[in-house]
Formats: C-alpha cells, sequence, structure tokens
C-alpha cells in the first residue's frame, strides 16, 4: 500500500488507488451514497433487476450457480436469487475476506439450502473456483457499473478471464452506467450533504491513519468532474493552498489548486459497450433498461 500510495503521489497528475477507498469507513459512507436522492445508478439498477428478473430466470435456466464479481451489492443479489430457479451454488469473489465473512451467516439465514463458497481473490485476475457442480451453468454477476471504474485494459482482462472462468455455456449480468447530461452526472457525485466528499477525503483519513501521514483534511475539497472527451466523471481532491505533506518519510509539495484524481467512472454510450464486447467473448443477449435510459443490465452470452 505503501509503495502504491508514493508511486501515485510521484507522478505529475498526482493520483491515489482507487481500492483504498472501502475501508470500513469508506464502506459505510459508499452505502450511504447508495441512498442518496443524487445518486440515481443504485436504485436505478435495482428496479431493472427486479423487473428483469422473471426473464432474466427464464433465460438462465434451472440449477445455476451464481458467481457474483465483488461483493456487498446483497440487495441486488437477493433480487437475482429470490428469482433464479432452484440455484445450485452463489460465489462471491471479493479482496476483502471480512466483509465475505461477516455476510455470508446473514444471507445463509435467508436461503439455507443454498451452497454458499466465498472466495478470496481478485476478480481482475479470477481465482479458481471452488468445488461446485462442474455440469452446473455458471452464471456471472457484476453490477453497480463497477466495470466503469476500470480502464480498457483491465475491462478487457476481466472479460476474457470472466468468459474462461464462466466456462461456454456461461452468462453474465453485467451493469453498465449510461452517458448522461452533466446536470444528472455532477449532483449524482457531489452530493448536497456532502456524503461523497467524506468518501473521497476518507482516503487521506485512511493514509494518515495506516500509513502515519500527516495530511491536512480541511486543506483538500472534493471535486466532481466531467471529462466529455473520456465520457467519464472523474474524482478529485483539490488542494486549497500551497503545503506539503510528508508519507513514509518522503515530502510531496501541492499548489494552491492542484489535484490529487482518486477515482474514475466511465459513462457509456451505445458505440463504446459495442466496441468493448467487440475485443471480448461475449455478445449481447439482451439489454435491460430503465424508461429514462439511465443504466443497462445487459444479459451477455459467450459469442
Ligand atoms: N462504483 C461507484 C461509481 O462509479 C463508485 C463511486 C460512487 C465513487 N461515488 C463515488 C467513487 C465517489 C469515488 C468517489 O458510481
Amino acid at each position: 500500500m505503501l509503495y502504491d500510495v508514493l508511486e501515485g503521489l510521484s507522478g505529475r497528475q498526482k493520483t491515489l488507488p482507487s481500492r483504498l477507498l472501502y475501508d470500513a469507513r469508506g464502506s459505510d459512507l459508499f452505502e450511504d451514497i447508495t441512498v442518496l436522492p443524487e445518486y440515481y445508478p443504485t436504485r436505478t439498477e435495482r428496479a431493472i433487476l427486479t423487473e428483469a428478473a422473471p426473464d432474466l430466470s427464464r433465460r438462465i435456466g434451472a440449477g445455476a450457480v451464481l458467481v457474483e464479481y465483488g461483493a456487498g451489492a446483497w440487495v441486488k443479489t437477493r433480487i437475482l436469487l429470490d428469482a433464479l430457479e432452484a440455484p445450485a451454488g452463489y460465489v462471491p469473489i471479493d479482496v476483502s475476506d471480512d466483509m465475505l465473512a461477516k455476510t455470508k451467516p446473514l444471507l445463509q439465514q435467508d436461503y439455507p439450502d443454498l451452497p454458499i463458497h466465498p472466495v478470496v481473490g481478485n476478480f481482475l485476475v479470477p481465482p479458481p473456483l471452488p468445488d461446485i457442480d462442474p455440469r452446473a451453468r455458471r452464471v456471472g454477476f457484476f453490477p453497480g457499473s463497477t466495470i466503469g471504474n476500470l480502464d480498457d485494459a483491465d475491462i478487457e482482462t476481466f472479460l476474457a478471464g470472466a468468459a474462461e472462468e464462466l466456462g461456454p455455456d456461461g452468462l453474465l449480468v453485467l451493469g453498465v452506467d449510461l452517458k448522461k447530461s452533466p446536470d444528472i452526472l455532477i449532483p449524482a457525485y457531489d452530493d448536497a450533504q456532502g456524503v461523497t466528499a467524506d468518501f473521497n477525503r476518507n482516503l487521506l483519513v485512511r493514509i494518515n491513519r495506516e500509513l502515519g501521514a500527516d495530511f491536512n483534511l480541511d486543506a483538500f475539497r472534493h471535486e466532481a468532474r466531467w471529462n466529455e472527451a473520456e465520457s467519464r466523471m472523474e474524482m478529485h481532491l483539490v488542494s486549497l493552498a500551497d503545503q506539503s505533506v510528508t508519507i513514509g518519510g518522503r515530502r510531496f509539495d501541492f499548489a494552491a489548486g492542484e489535484t490529487i484524481h482518486t477515482e474514475n467512472s466511465r459513462k457509456f454510450d451505445q458505440a463504446q459497450i459495442e466496441r468493448l464486447l467487440a475485443a471480448s467473448p461475449w455478445q449481447i443477449s439482451h439489454d435491460y433498461r430503465d424508461s429514462k435510459d439511465l443504466f443497462s443490465v445487459l444479459l451477455l452470452e459467450r459469442k
């Protein structure tokens, strides 16, 4: 972690690894974000899934194993599990074994007969699946437009790895946030209550705590920018003054107005979706959307 932080702060555009956003406090703050009035993605995707569930279930068929890339979207997972006919297993893959260990018993209570096999690992490098019936159809689930937090190379790696792991008969349910007006996007990433700002600044809190850094939290402001050329929301922390910060014995200087780029959230149009899929082993079997075209849930099948 120290190495990644030092490296990120050493570039001309300073960056910090976005995975560091999700410590215990960050995960709680993100939960709060998902219910903000401005943050449309979670509730829109949930509504699409609820409406699509019977059709998805029919297309998937009985006895499938659900493999979730990243865990924590339990409300959405339950929509699928409730709709699936006699699911043969559920495999949540997440880097946080804490999160997996904490939530498995909760889910197991509600699905007493469902074999749940958490796997600790990074879904970009799909870890081997546990001992599950090799004849069962495997259905991947990658909700929340987390794919929009990845760059092209990582998307390609992920889609290829998932195809390999899910097999020739595999399916992938993929949540994709769609391109829309910055008038909707900017508030979604810079809410009136300041929860998103706290979430972003929590990165600095964490680095202070875990790496003994001395970021002055009042001297950095959250900023959500729309980058039209890259079709993405960018999260930055803006230095409010000329200042320096010491981490691991190294000093980093910030000019007033200089930013640390902390996360990207890409917003896709049809052409971009098609371009990414063209470079992958997947094709669209069905595209489920809300009536305002805010968000898309794609059912992908192998080419
Ligand atoms: N996957 C979420 C998204 O891209 C993550 C997110 C929401 C986020 N709000 C944020 C990341 C604010 C950094 C800052 O929509």
